[in-house]
């Protein structure tokens, strides 16, 4: 039982009007259809359009949560920005979204978890609304993961995607018992002794350039899974449910093999599994509030519905977040 609780007023996500399906990568590189179907469930992916910035998907996802909440960007606090593909090495892509959304008021700042950020982004404004320090927050995991690719690495230029997603989270002041709507817990992890075996080969104090993605697949895919359960299984620990009462479980979208290995071993049925990989690719930060957004668009993810989300990334970084939404 808490006093206050964070809850989802809004949600919202966009996507670039270019898909890139498997085949168009075919022409690109030694692969195929069929590979990257079988090994991670992709099919297509969007890709941002020359000029389009991670701030621009981001305003575009950020606006949608507004309406859909009904509130105005004057009625937010603060802005926080998942991503790993900021506008520029410095200032925040966040306070490019605040300029573009027209805010002048209250504070915004990026967060830097690779997959993971949109669960690190929750968890910090879920402590902030917590402790009174904000009382609507915009979060939005957002990425343009298409300018960090080696075009001709086929080991990773096949599995990603760009898109942005976005909640907007209000402060309930009244008593709460797990049933009622909110966030209700968040668990947050990280591992730096595996730094490099998902980074990229640059960045602004190493090499002086931004680097392109690297990531030993195999490497991630042994870990996945174990720390990915570990990490929901703190989430029913401190709250006493079970995976039986879950009514959505939104999973990072980085590889369906790896989803549905994680539901198989936490007993979660297929049908209560919301899959976007197929259609979005891996879009990093982006991909649970895509994820979230495409499920509660389309009628499945419903008011007062138990959703479990979680993510694993590059750091190693890994999380859970357990909502009614
Ligand atoms: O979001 C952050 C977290 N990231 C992840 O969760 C990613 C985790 N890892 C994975 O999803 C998988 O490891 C991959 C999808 C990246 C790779 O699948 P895999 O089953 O682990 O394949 P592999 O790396 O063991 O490669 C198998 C073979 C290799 O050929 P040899 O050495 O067996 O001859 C690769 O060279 O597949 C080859 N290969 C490809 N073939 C066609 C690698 N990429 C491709 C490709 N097309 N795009």
């Amino acid at each position: 039982m808490t006093l206050r609780r964070s809850v989802v007023l809004g949600h919202g996500s966009y996507l670039p009007a270019r898909v890139m399906t498997n085949d168009d990568l075919t022409r690109m590189v030694d692969t195929s259809d069929e590979w990257i179907y079988q090994r991670t469930g992709i099919r297509r992916r969007h890709i941002a359009a020359d000029g389009e910035f991670t701030s621009d998907l981001a305003v575009a996802a950020a606006r949608k949560a507004l309406a859909s909440a009904g509130k105005e960007i004057a009625d937010v606090d603060l802005i926080i920005v998942a991503t790993t593909t900021p506008d520029q090495t410095f200032p925040a892509t966040a306070v490019a979204v605040q300029a573009k959304l027209g805010m002048q008021h209250g504070a915004a700042f990026d967060i830097q978890a690779v997959c993971s950020g949109f669960i690190y982004a929750l968890a910090t404004a879920d402590g902030m609304i917590k402790s009174g320090m904000a009382r609507r927050v915009l979060v939005i995991g957002a990425e343009t993961f298409s300018r960090i690719l080696d075009w001709t690495d086929r080991t990773t230029c096949v599995l990603f995607g760009d898109g942005a997603g976005a909640v907007l989270l209000g402060v309930s002041d009244e008593e709460q018992t797990l049933d009622d709507r909110g966030i209700l817990t968040t668990h947050i992890r990280s591992d730096g002794t595996h730094r490099d075996k998902l980074n990229t080969t640059g960045g602004p104090s190493s090499t002086g350039t931004v680097g392109v993605v690297h990531m030993e697949g195999r490497e991630v895919f042994k870990y996945a899974v174990g720390m990915i359960t570990d990490v929901i299984d703190d989430a029913f620990r401190s709250t006493g449910l079970s995976a039986g009462e879950i009514d959505w479980f939104v999973p990072h979208q980085a590889n369906v093999r790896i989803i549905d290995a994680t539901a198989r071993k936490l007993d979660i049925p297929s049908e209560k599994v919301v899959r976007t990989v197929e259609d979005h690719g891996n879009t990093s930060a982006a991909s649970i509030p895509l994820a979230l957004a495409t499920a509660a668009d389309d009628g499945r993810i419903k008011k007062g519905d138990l959703v479990l989300l979680e993510a694993m990334g590059g750091g190693f970084t890994w999380g859970s977040v357990l909502l009614r939404w």
